[in-house]
């Protein structure tokens, strides 16, 4: 019996992968089909796959030509199926002529021709989510070049009513400036707003009235009754309203909050995050008169893990801020629990070690600076021989898997998994509300 393997994401499962699948059969007896898992695809730079797993595998399935279906989910794995199932063929389509070579060692490698003019990409491309930018700063910079990574996110437009700066940004990115808000608007399907923190209010309200989907910057406003307001009036109208809190969204930090909930280091006792960037003083991130300060500016990252983990319901809450020219240069804050404690320090004129700790009662996470941008982390124990690393990528600057989740949301109509929850967010707002408030706060001199 001659046994042949072929691997694919088989996304939209469409003609070229049925010829393929065809023509693989023909070369021997029993086929086995690998179907490459989200976290694989994401691995190799592959993202926004359409389907899930089990709807590809079922697509497959229903093709009627695959003998044996299994996952593919690692590098190497190839090798390892192929002298696990004493396979004698690997075929793979001809865009990937040369590629596979490495295989010959194992067993005969053939590629097939690939059929022209069809390919989940192409399918997928039909759709295109028209995104407009309000801002045009560094951040709407990082933004474009992240989004191209994204298939049917397509930056198409920007407004800042600084017509110069505005202007200039879209010729160095080759997309086109608009005069005003609502020529922005009339441009695209969906805003992302990403300028100073006390405008997203109105941009995001004025964008949602509009009938636009919104992915807001962090911090996304500055009071939980501005946040409510906003959260119901993206349901009302059937729009998604997204915050772009990257480390939500990356795929380390994901995998690590489902270690800690599945119990991996037993309770939680207390968690521990910092993020301090110096910044210059002159810098309006340093302007009380544009709600800056390093709590506006970096609380929103230490925030999520202790609200994921530990919740909204904390028995007090305190600040403690050191001041210079009416801001705070650098903040700590002390969350008491039941059960629990939390705190983070955060800086904009100071300067710590930017790790996050999350101790529990049977070991501890540790995640290096700057674990906000988490892609690697460790889990440590008493006996040091039960410790274990953790590597998952976090490509480019991190901005690509927030707009990926974005962009699915819209093409599904909100039909996804909120990885933040409405709840989630309304608890960061209202830690940010508190401190504005000066509730709880002492300031050092
Ligand atoms: N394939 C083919 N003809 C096509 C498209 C794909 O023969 N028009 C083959 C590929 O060469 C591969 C298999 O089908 O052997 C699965 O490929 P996959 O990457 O899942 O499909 P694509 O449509 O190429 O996907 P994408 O556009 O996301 O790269």
């Amino acid at each position: 019996m001659k046994t042949v393997i072929t691997y694919g994401t088989y996304d939209l499962l469409h003609q070229g992968h049925i010829n393929l699948l065809k023509r693989a059969k023909a070369l021997g007896d029993y086929l086995i089909v690998g179907v490459t898992t989200d976290n694989f695809d994401l691995e190799r730079g592959k993202l926004n796959t359409h389907d899930d797993i089990i709807k590809r595998i079922e697509a497959v399935k229903a093709t009627g030509y695959a003998d044996k279906i299994i996952i593919e989910e690692y590098s190497g794995q190839k090798i390892d199926d192929i002298t696990r199932y004493g396979v004698d063929i690997f075929a793979i389509g001809s865009d990937w002529e040369g590629k596979f070579d490495y295989l010959k060692e194992f067993c005969q490698v053939v590629y097939l021709p690939r059929t022209e003019g069809i390919s989940s990409t192409m399918i997928r491309s039909r759709e295109s989510v028209k995104i407009g930018l309000v801002g045009t700063g560094s951040i709407a910079g990082r933004f474009i070049p992240e989004a191209s990574k994204v298939e049917s996110a397509d930056v198409v437009s920007a407004y800042n009513p600084d017509k110069k700066s505005c202007a200039e940004f879209c010729r160095r990115n080759g997309i086109a400036p608009q005069i005003s808000f609502d020529a922005l608007l009339a441009s695209c399907d969906a805003v992302y707003v990403a300028s100073p923190h006390y405008t997203h209010y109105q941009y995001v309200k004025a964008s949602l009235l509009a009938g636009k989907h919104v992915l807001c910057e962090i911090p996304f406003v500055l009071s939980t009754s501005e946040a409510e307001e906003l959260l119901s009036l993206a349901a009302e109208k059937n729009l998604v309203l997204m915050t772009a809190h990257k480390t939500a969204y990356c795929p380390a930090f994901r995998h690590l909050l489902s270690m800690v909930k599945s119990g991996i280091i037993g309770d939680v006792v207390d968690i521990n995050a910092s993020v301090t960037t110096i910044t210059n003083e002159m810098s309006h991130k340093m302007d009380s008169r544009f709600s800056g300060g390093s709590f506006s500016e970096n609380a929103c990252f230490p925030t999520l893990p202790i609200i994921k983990l530990l919740g909204a319901d904390y028995r007090d809450l305190r600040f403690y801020s050191k001041m210079k020219n009416g801001v705070d240069i650098y903040t700590k804050a002390l969350f008491v629990y039941d059960n629990a404690t939390a705190s983070f320090q955060v800086g904009l004129g100071a300067k710590t070690e930017g790790c996050m700790i999350i101790s529990g009662t049977k070991g501890y996470i540790y995640v290096p600076a700057p674990w906000w941008k988490t892609d690697y982390f460790e889990i440590r124990y008493e006996d040091q021989n039960l410790n274990k690393k953790f590597f998952l990528p976090y490509y480019g600057e991190g901005l690509r898997y927030e707009i990926r989740e974005f962009i699915s949301s819209v093409l599904s109509k909100g039909n996804v998994w909120k990885l933040l929850s409405d709840k989630e967010l309304l608890a960061m707002t209202d830690v940010q509300e508190k401190y504005l408030s000066g509730e709880s706060l002492i300031r050092l001199g």
